[in-house]
């Protein structure tokens, strides 16, 4: 597989992060936001013949689980090796590596659109792809982190602060999303309709400390952090933080606190 050089854009450097760790990411990681994936296809009623875009569609566990109520889906992420996994898991799939900022696709091709934690506040732009390739009346489902400080999981995340002070303030900006009346007024300002915040139960939970580092290990933010304290002091961190959560007979547990926005384009959106 070719490695992007420095004069490729941004979004072909997330892979650097986002794929060198992709089999651990599909099998150690991505299995914990099951509840995130069902939860919201339910609450969109994702059904039998809706055409479904999932947009920073990681190792594609999310396509997988919209297939199985029989959705016709589509994918794309910037990270090639997470993309040869999500095809892997959903061959007959139109799974595609690119920017979410820059849809491969026409406008009005999807009944329904969904983002797990892929759209931040610092991609604001990507909600305007999203309109755009929905037909008038679709229906778009987007989470974000929410209040992570109160979540009785935030020791999960914590780690990632090993990161340069720049990459936290960042990673800071990203979750901004989840404040309330950020996602309601972003979705509103392009045009979406019938805007609604949700609570979205989001917990991950890992057999022990080792594979709770391992699978964090696995993520773009914990790159962003081993890059600077090498990989050694994050498993060291990592592994110190989920040995003070072990409790007796019972998986390390997670819960954090993570926002669903469900929202329409209106009918008629494409006249006016
Ligand atoms: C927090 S992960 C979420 C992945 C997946 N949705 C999940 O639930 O596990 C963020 C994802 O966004 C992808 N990504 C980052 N920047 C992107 C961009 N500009 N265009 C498309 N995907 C991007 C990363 O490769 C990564 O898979």
């Amino acid at each position: 597989m070719t490695r992007p050089g420095t004069d490729d854009p941004q979004w072909a450097m997330v892979d650097e992060g986002w794929g060198r760790k992709a089999v651990d990411f599909a099998a150690l990681s991505e299995p914990g936001n099951c509840r995130e994936y069902v939860a919201v296809h339910h609450r969109l009623g994702v059904d039998a013949g809706d055409r479904l875009l999932d947009v920073a569609c990681g190792s594609g566990l999310a396509i997988e689980l919209a297939r199985l109520r029989g959705a016709s889906c589509s994918g794309i992420d910037a990270s090639a090796r997470l993309v040869a996994v999500a095809r892997d898991r959903n061959p007959d799939c139109d799974i595609r590596v690119g920017d979410m900022h820059a849809l491969p696709w026409d406008q009005a091709s999807f009944d329904v659109v969904t983002s797990f934690r892929g759209i931040w506040g610092t991609t604001p732009g990507a909600v305007a792809e999203i309109n755009r390739v929905l037909r008038p009346g679709g229906r778009v489902g987007i989470t974000v982190w929410g209040h992570l400080k109160i979540s009785p999981g935030a020791w999960a995340l914590a780690p990632l602060r090993l990161a340069a002070a720049e990459k936290v303030d960042n990673q800071a900006v990203m979750v901004s999303l989840g404040r309330p009346g950020a996602g309601e007024q972003l979705l509103a300002a392009h045009g979406f309709v019938d805007v609604e915040r949700v609570d979205v139960p989001f917990a991950w939970e890992f057999a022990d400390p080792q594979l709770y580092a391992r699978a964090l290990a696995a993520t773009g933010p914990a790159y962003e952090a081993i890059q600077n304290v090498g990989e050694a002091e994050f498993h060291r961190v990592a592994v110190e933080q989920a040995r003070a959560q072990l409790r007796d007979g019972l998986p390390l547990r997670a819960q954090i606190s993570v926002v669903g926005y469900l929202a329409r384009k209106p009918e008629g959106a494409e006249r006016a």
